[in-house]
């Protein structure tokens, strides 16, 4: 065990070169400590216990949410798609996509993109495909649609002129309604070809009764230093608009196509806290 500046403790000889600000909450590893793993520090689990106490139901939803992101891959796999650009990857976790891409088609190309620090000392992890696929990992910001579509990854590992799937699972929710994010993921949908889907969930109030809840929630993401903006599902459908949804449309996570898991048929809606859906774009 070695100390960072900040005095936190990482495994092996040496601490990462990247200033991962460990003594600041981050989305990314309070999502990783909902979903048990071990890249978080301190900060992080304060600010998370914090959402903990108002709504426990974020473990179990986040959960959800990694399960729908599953079953929504291997179900794009299922129409044939064989490349994809998931942003707002997260920190390495079971059933990252390309693993879930490559269960079904080995072939599959995945450039993942994030814009946390963490995220990038653990790219290795999410380079590790198949040997007949490809994965790439780019350092940028959702926001920098320009960066992305034109990155020499993208250029390498997404042909345009076929079906494309473009994940933004559990990220809109991060992205204030100041910074557009409705008109960047129209760059987006721009270039993508007839046939492309998007594969998207996103935090929502709807499905909680006590909206003091909520808004209790978004405050302690807030006071931890996180922007959050739960969306309504008419503002969360509006994101997908000229886009056909697939059934059964914008749900809570777990009523996406459930595969029969228990944890998902004992969660109740409300818990979920995050609808999901997949839109494919017109022929
Ligand atoms: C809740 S995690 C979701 C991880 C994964 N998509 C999943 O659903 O399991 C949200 C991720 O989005 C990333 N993120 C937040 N805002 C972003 C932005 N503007 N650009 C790129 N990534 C962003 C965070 O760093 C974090 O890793």
């Amino acid at each position: 065990m070695v100390e960072d500046a900040s005095g936190s403790e990482w495994p092996g000889d040496h601490a990462p070169s990247v200033d991962l600000r460990t003594d600041v909450p981050h989305s990314a590893r309070m999502y990783d400590f909902y979903l048990g793993g071990k890249d978080n520090f301190a900060a992080d689990r304060e600010a998370a216990a914090k959402v903990l106490e108002i709504f426990p139901d974020v473990a179990p939803g986040a959960r959800a949410n990694r399960r729908f992101l599953g079953r929504a891959v291997r179900f794009a796999a299922g129409l044939g798609i064989r490349q994809y650009v998931d942003i707002g990857t997260g920190i390495p976790a079971a059933g990252n996509t390309h693993e879930a891409a490559q269960s079904v088609a080995p072939e599959s190309r995945i450039v993942y993109v994030d814009n946390d620090p963490i995220v990038l000392t653990h790219a290795r992890a999410l380079l590790s495909s198949t040997p007949e696929g490809r994965t790439a990992y780019l350092d940028a910001d959702f926001r920098d649609h320009g960066r992305i579509l034109s990155a020499p990854e993208t250029a390498e590992l997404i042909d345009f002129t076929q079906p494309v799937a473009l994940l933004t699972v559990a990220l809109l929710h991060f992205v204030p309604d100041g910074d557009d994010p409705g008109g960047v993921l129209e760059r987006y949908k721009a270039v993508m070809p007839p046939r492309s889907v998007m594969i998207f969930s996103h935090a929502t109030t709807d499905l909680v009764d006590d909206s003091d809840e909520s808004q209790a929630v978004v405050r302690a993401y807030s006071g931890a230093g996180v922007g959050l903006t739960p969306r309504s599902r008419d503002r969360v459908t509006e994101f997908f608009t000229g886009w056909d949804l697939l059934d059964p449309g914008v749900v809570p996570v777990t009523d996406w196509r459930p595969d029969g898991n228990p944890d998902d048929a004992a969660l109740k809606a409300s818990q979920a806290g995050a609808f999901g859906g997949v839109a494919i774009k017109p022929a």
